[in-house]
């Protein structure tokens, strides 16, 4: 017994759970994840399963991605990311509507399928649909061998190592960090991108791992607002643009592991009927960083604070308006918008940790939930 529990101590590298750990390993997971792949010096990216696959890449007149649960909010990051940069049409499909809706797929079309574990039963049966149409499947994976890495037609790994939480967090943001390569060689590639914001971006993602350890600092503060909310029995993620795919994985973290309903938002949705929800008990999270209509962003907080919504904003660090609104303000680094949800989702993930084990939850096997859902 005693035995065992060493060992799981040892496992869990000295951290009270394995969602903990995973959540502070994204430093080294994102820079394993881009190391060897990411050549700043001179200026290239390179990743054989899109070298090889360059022609069908850029004959595709449309990226289709197919996903789940968090892997679906990296896809949403990825439409983002690959529109911008690459002026490439993406739309992003829930795997287990895409499998049975009789979709259009055409023999040009390039689908993308993300998925951690890579066994994901939904995420299999839309890979084996699309590639019975003739199109092309990239997949997105962190299980070396998984099923879903042998279906498809080439990929690239995320080297995020082993994810035990069922709580997905290091996935998320490898997944975005090797989405954003396949954009940027594309964008490349495409002439898209101008060489200085080709170089720009690089170098950026390049600070991103000691930018999020510097986002994990916030660790103490985070954990005083999770006291203070964790009796709530809603709550509110808002975002936009590249960080509106960042409210709908914050709320999902926080529902899958500690059970308090909580639904993410486009921030300029509010008006279309949630704002209706707004009273002095329900907090909102409002992702505010100043780079994405950071003003529009303001204004919606002002609406939220007329109403009484008590208002936690995600900032960019040295922001002083928000911090004049809102209730709480959580720093995360500066970086360009197209990288911020990498660092946007740290608060959010240490938030829900915190709040779920605060509630007493079973943080890295939270009720109901497999971390591969393997059958429909
Ligand atoms: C996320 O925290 C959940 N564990 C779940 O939504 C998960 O992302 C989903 O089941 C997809 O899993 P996959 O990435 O292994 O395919």
């Amino acid at each position: 017994q005693e035995l065992q529990l060493n060992l799981e101590q040892i496992e869990k590298g000295g951290y009270d759970h394995f969602m903990l750990k995973e959540i502070h390993e994204q430093p080294s997971a994102i820079f394993d994840t881009f190391r060897g792949r990411l050549l700043s010096d001179k200026g290239i990216i390179k990743m054989s399963g899109v070298e090889d696959n360059m022609k069908r890449f850029l004959n595709a007149d449309r990226i289709i991605i197919v996903a789940c649960g968090t892997s679906w909010h990296a896809g949403l990051v990825a439409e983002y990311i690959f529109e911008d940069l690459a002026r490439i049409p993406v739309e992003v499909e829930y795997a287990s509507e895409f499998r049975y809706r009789n979709p259009v797929i055409y023999e040009k079309d390039v689908v993308i399928a993300i998925s951690q574990s890579g066994e994901t039963a939904d995420t299999l049966a839309a890979i084996k649909l699309a590639k019975s149409k003739g199109a092309f499947v990239f997949g997105v994976c962190n299980v070396v061998g998984s099923t879903i890495a042998r279906e498809t037609d080439a990929g690239a790994y995320t080297h995020a190592g082993p994810e035990i939480g069922v709580a997905s967090t290091k996935a998320f943001t490898t997944q975005i960090t090797v989405l954003t390569l396949i954009a940027l060689r594309l964008a490349r590639a495409k002439g898209t991108i101008s060489s200085s914001d080709y170089r720009l971006q690089l170098l950026e993602l390049e600070l991103i791992p000691d930018k999020v350890k510097k986002a994990l600092e916030s660790d103490d503060l985070v954990k005083s607002i999770a006291a203070i909310y964790k009796d709530a029995p809603n709550m509110l993620y808002l975002g936009r643009g590249f960080n509106f795919p960042v409210a709908l994985e914050g709320a999902l973290k926080l529902k899958e592991i500690s059970y308090i309903h909580a639904e993410g938002y486009p921030a300029a949705e509010m008006k279309h009927g949630p704002i209706a929800l707004i009273d002095e008990n329900m907090p909102i999270i409002v992702i505010a960083t100043k780079k994405g209509h950071y003003e529009k962003v303001v204004s919606n907080i002002q609406e939220i604070k007329s109403r009484k919504g008590k208002i936690i904003g995600i900032v960019t660090e040295g922001d002083e308006q928000v911090r004049a609104l809102a209730d709480h303000v959580i720093e995360v680094p500066e970086s360009l918008e197209s990288l911020s949800p990498l660092l946007t989702t740290i608060p959010l993930q240490l938030l829900s940790y915190h709040i779920a084990l605060m509630l007493g939850r079973n943080v890295d096997q939270p009720r109901n939930l497999a971390k591969a859902v393997t059958v429909e």
